[in-house]
């Protein structure tokens, strides 16, 4: 049986007991329903360490309302908004300077609280003070570590056939060290070589790349409308659309250096693949796809455009 339909036996008479109660009008003091299991793998189980600790209550106080009170993407606010807040729990991170796939460095998660993601509801969190922002990103981290531990915790307590108290006297703190481990061996800083000049014969060449690669996708013109464009979904078969380049509206910044990481990481969850090739096809690319951006009267950078690839510590 599941770890889900063990749950579910559980409750299930109690549900019915609570019904036949509620019919009898003699409800009031039986919230067992919304209980969690004691078989769960819950946040209470997950020991953080101080800079989580402290960022749980910035959590709390700016988060909590879209990201949800454990970080599963279902704040109040998550019925109303397009494209959802992130899943933290998932693992799943779209804007990352690390390979393909892999998790984000806190480094990472840190940029998206300062800079924000232009172009969704995730804005921008200027006024955190420095030690906020690193609190409140290594509380993120943890939560998507909690996921990670979690669903090995079930898969074990499902295959051994363990209860959760047999597990966490047992295994537990081998099984949480050799996940995280795994989860972070290829989790590293992307390279990046020289930026080559801007020129015309380095924008025909990535004009080339694009037409080949992209314009399936984001569209001859590069406004998202590519012949593939309205048949897209992320990971939880949600609809998405490839960016509108003329709009110069890039979520995780407009310089060439953030356009040419999200290239290079690709966006986890998303139909937009990691580009391959050489860095500097993929300098070319990039050149390309910021010449597409329509004039937009010298408003100047985009407001995204804030350091995005300063270094920062691995994890
Ligand atoms: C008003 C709603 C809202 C609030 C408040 C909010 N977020 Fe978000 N957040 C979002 C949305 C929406 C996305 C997804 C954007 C996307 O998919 O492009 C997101 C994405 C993220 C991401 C994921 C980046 C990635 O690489 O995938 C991180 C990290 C994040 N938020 C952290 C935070 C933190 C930390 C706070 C509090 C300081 C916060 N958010 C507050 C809506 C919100
Ligand atoms: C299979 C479809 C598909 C292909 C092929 C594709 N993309 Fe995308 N791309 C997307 C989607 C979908 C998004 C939007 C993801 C989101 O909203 O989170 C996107 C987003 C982007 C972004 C936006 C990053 C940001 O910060 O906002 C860039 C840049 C980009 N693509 C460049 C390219 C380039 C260059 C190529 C070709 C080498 C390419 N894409 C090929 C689907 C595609």
């Amino acid at each position: 049986m599941t770890t889900q339909g063990r749950a579910l036996w559980r409750t299930t008479p109690i549900l019915g007991l609570t019904c036949a109660m509620a019919a009898l009008g003699m409800l009031p003091f039986v919230p067992f329903a919304s209980e969690p299991s004691e078989e769960a793998f819950t946040l209470e189980h997950w020991e953080l360490d101080d800079s989580a600790t402290r960022g749980a209550a910035v959590y709390a106080q700016y988060c909590i309302g879209c990201h949800g009170p454990t970080g599963l993407g279902n704040g109040d606010a998550a019925e109303f908004l397009d494209p959802k807040p992130r899943n933290f729990q998932s693992g799943n991170f779209k804007f990352r300077s690390t390979p393909s796939g892999e998790l984000p460095l806190l480094a990472d998660i840190e940029h998206v609280v300062r800079c924000g993601l232009e172009g969704s509801a995730m804005r921008r969190f200027p006024l955190l003070p420095d030690s906020q922002v690193r609190d409140v990103s290594r509380y993120v981290q943890s939560l998507v570590e909690f996921g990670l531990v979690r669903r090995e915790v079930e898969y074990v307590m499902d295959d051994d056939d363990l209860t959760l108290a047999e597990l966490l006297e047992g295994d537990y703190e081998e099984l949480r060290e050799e996940t995280l481990v795994d989860a972070y061996e290829y989790v590293w800083r992307v390279g990046m070589d020289e930026r080559p000049e801007v020129d015309e014969d380095g924008l025909a060449f990535g004009r080339e790349l694009y037409e080949a690669q992209c314009a399936a996708c984001h569209g001859a013109t590069g406004r998202g409308e590519g012949a593939s464009a309205n048949a897209l979904r992320d990971y939880k078969d949600a609809e998405i659309r490839p960016r509108d380049f003329t709009s110069g509206v890039f979520r995780a910044g407009s310089r060439a250096e953030d356009v040419f990481i999200r290239l290079k990481s690709g966006l986890n969850g998303t139909p937009m693949p990691a580009v391959s090739g050489t860095d500097e096809e993929l300098w070319h690319l990039t050149h390309y796809i910021l010449s597409l951006v329509v004039d937009d009267g010298g408003r100047g950078p985009h407001p995204t455009s804030c350091a995005c690839i300063e270094e920062g510590p691995a994890r």
